[in-house]
């Protein structure tokens, strides 16, 4: 296809240094990062380590921050900044993931400055978007994906996803061993390119959707072949280094 194929770890609050190093060798050995973009994202702590193992075992490996502050710097005890961020290699920085959404109440107007914040310090976000089990028994889905993406046009403009990533994870599908069915996650991954699309017809087809919830070795390749979903946001099968290369293979 014209969109190159991603595939992302979330360690979330998971993994050690051992697990680092573990991970990038198997990543190197595979030859996995050849055509497709690998992407960790490993506890904060653990990033500058994360980058010196990469630049010596596997260089093209993206870093990315799993949340970040939607501010510069100063009296913020505990939060992180996209320039500390940078200052350890990452590139990337995940915007409202589900469980800052659900866990910690981000607003989609936060998730919206934050998202902001990444881009203007030339860092690419990965906006996470996903209805709940309840929403989509309701029939209320696509309005859901709707108000989270339509939070970001209105306050960041409607070039906002060029240079960005947009992420599908259905609140019911992440962490239960339950994926979406292809079907399901390409209906959304189709309605969300359509948002795109008619803003910004260019965009909308290089923009790369990745599918997250429950991806696993089994399910991947059927995933991955649906036209609108160009790789995966990958828990769980994250942190076995072994079921993440035959993720990142079935993305080929
Ligand atoms: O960021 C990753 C998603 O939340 C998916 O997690 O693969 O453990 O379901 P999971």
């Amino acid at each position: 296809g014209i969109r190159k194929p991603v595939v992302a770890a979330n360690w979330k609050m998971n993994g050690n240094k051992q697990l680092v190093t573990d991970f990038l060798k198997a990543v190197a050995d595979s030859g996995a990062s050849t055509n497709i973009d690998i992407v960790l994202s490993p506890p904060a702590t653990l990033l500058d380590f994360t980058q010196t193992q990469r630049d010596s075992l596997c260089k093209d490996v993206i870093l990315a921050a799993q949340n970040m502050s939607q501010l510069d710097n100063g009296a913020y005890t505990g939060e992180l900044s996209a320039q500390l961020f940078k200052d350890v290699g990452c590139n990337w920085v995940y915007c409202g993931h589900s469980e800052r959404r659900h866990k910690y109440g981000e607003s989609s107007k936060l998730v919206a400055k934050k998202f902001i914040q990444a881009k203007k310090n030339g860092l690419v976000p990965v906006l996470c978007v996903g209805e709940t089990e309840e929403e989509r028994k309701k029939g209320k889905a696509f309005s859901r994906l709707t108000s989270q993406i339509e939070a970001v046009i209105n306050l960041a403009g409607k070039d906002c996803f060029d240079n960005a990533i947009l992420a599908y994870e259905p609140v019911w599908a992440i962490g239960t061993g339950n994926a979406a069915s292809p079907e399901i996650a390409q209906e959304a991954h189709k309605f969300i390119r359509g948002m795109v699309a008619a803003m910004r017809q260019e965009c909308s087809e290089n923009i790369r959707i990745l599918y997250g919830g429950s991806v696993k070795p089994e399910n991947a390749k059927e995933l991955f072949s649906q036209p609108d979903i160009d790789g995966g946001l990958i828990g769980g099968a994250s942190l076995k280094p072994h079921d993440f290369v035959e993720i990142c293979q079935a993305a080929k």
